[in-house]
């Protein structure tokens, strides 16, 4: 055991719970929050570690009481890791107004609902750390999942404007942007997801990143993130549009040696329903 403590959000399954169940291994207190109180009380009994603190992050207030409960339950609290988020494949094959409200009220406004619970604690305390999960869906727009891109590029840029203006009270920002990680939520997608990994691969990423390193992007796997990136600062929407057809071509020839034809198999993965759309938006 270590005086360390986290707050880890979207802690019920997934991601989240992967890194609750390696910080407490590490020895370190861990307020877990999401909003069912079974799965939060299950995790909590398998470590001692653990505390659950059942919350919904679209309510504001809740959040704020949530975060003085744990701190009257636990003490200082060195790190918060605002770890929810939905996706809805099914809703982004069209443009169905509430989900993607729903969409931006959980991932965007529930993440800033959360940080705006520790904000003024971490401020007046002159050192923490907050970690934002984001996505490499924040990098651009990719088909087939418009609400889900917009609410995390909204995150990542939030994010960095964050790290700005809490640096100077010595508290660092974190944006976290995983690929691909087998969960509740990646099982609801259609297509083959390349370079998939384990929430185990993702908490350990996290756990090095948030505890080791001092960087402000902790991304993974590189193998797939460092496509992305590239994709993020090259590829203009017809570009795009070419790399999907020629996805489709190498999809058919069933090429799977390289990156770069994951890249193409995923493209054409997640392009298969906007083709089905007939609708092209580039
Ligand atoms: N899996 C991936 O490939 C991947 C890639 C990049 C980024 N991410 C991001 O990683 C984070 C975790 O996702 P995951 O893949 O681990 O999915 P997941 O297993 O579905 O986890 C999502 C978590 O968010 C919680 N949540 C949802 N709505 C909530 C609300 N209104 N209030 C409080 N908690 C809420 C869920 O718990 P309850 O339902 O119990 O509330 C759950 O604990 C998300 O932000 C996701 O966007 C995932």
């Amino acid at each position: 055991m270590n005086n360390k403590s986290i707050w880890i959000t979207g802690a019920s399954s997934g991601i989240g719970k992967a890194l609750a169940l390696k910080f407490a291994k590490e020895g370190w207190k861990v307020a877990i929050s999401a909003r069912r109180e079974n799965l939060l009380n299950e995790i909590s009994q398998s470590n001692e570690n653990i505390m659950p603190f059942p919350l919904d992050v679209t309510d504001s207030e809740k959040c704020k009481n949530v975060f003085e409960n744990i701190k009257n339950k636990i003490g200082e609290i060195d790190i918060s890791v605002f770890c929810t988020g939905i996706h809805d494949p099914k809703s982004e094959k069209s443009l169905n107004l509430e989900k993607v409200k729903k969409i931006m009220e959980v991932n965007f406004f529930g993440t800033i609902n959360s940080i705006n619970s520790v904000y003024d604690y971490y401020k007046n305390r002159k050192s923490g750390h907050i970690s934002i999960v984001s996505s490499v869906a924040g990098y651009r727009g990719l088909p087939a999942a418009g609400a889900y891109c917009a609410s995390k590029s909204a995150l990542s840029s939030f994010a960095e404007s964050l790290y700005f203006d809490l640096k100077r009270f010595n508290i660092r920002v974190s944006l976290v942007s995983p690929g691909f990680i087998k969960t509740p939520m990646t099982d609801k997608n259609d297509f083959p997801m390349p370079m998939i990994k384990s929430p185990e691969f993702a908490a350990d990423q996290m756990f090095k990143g948030l505890t080791k390193n001092k960087g402000f992007e902790i991304h993974f796997p590189k193998s797939f993130t460092s496509i992305m990136k590239v994709l993020k600062v090259t590829l203009k929407p017809n570009l795009v549009k070419v790399a999907l057809l020629i996805a489709t071509f190498s999809s058919c020839l069933n090429i799977q040696s390289s990156n770069e034809t994951l890249i193409f198999l995923f493209l054409n993965g997640t392009s298969k329903s906007y083709l089905n759309l007939n609708a092209d938006p580039y």
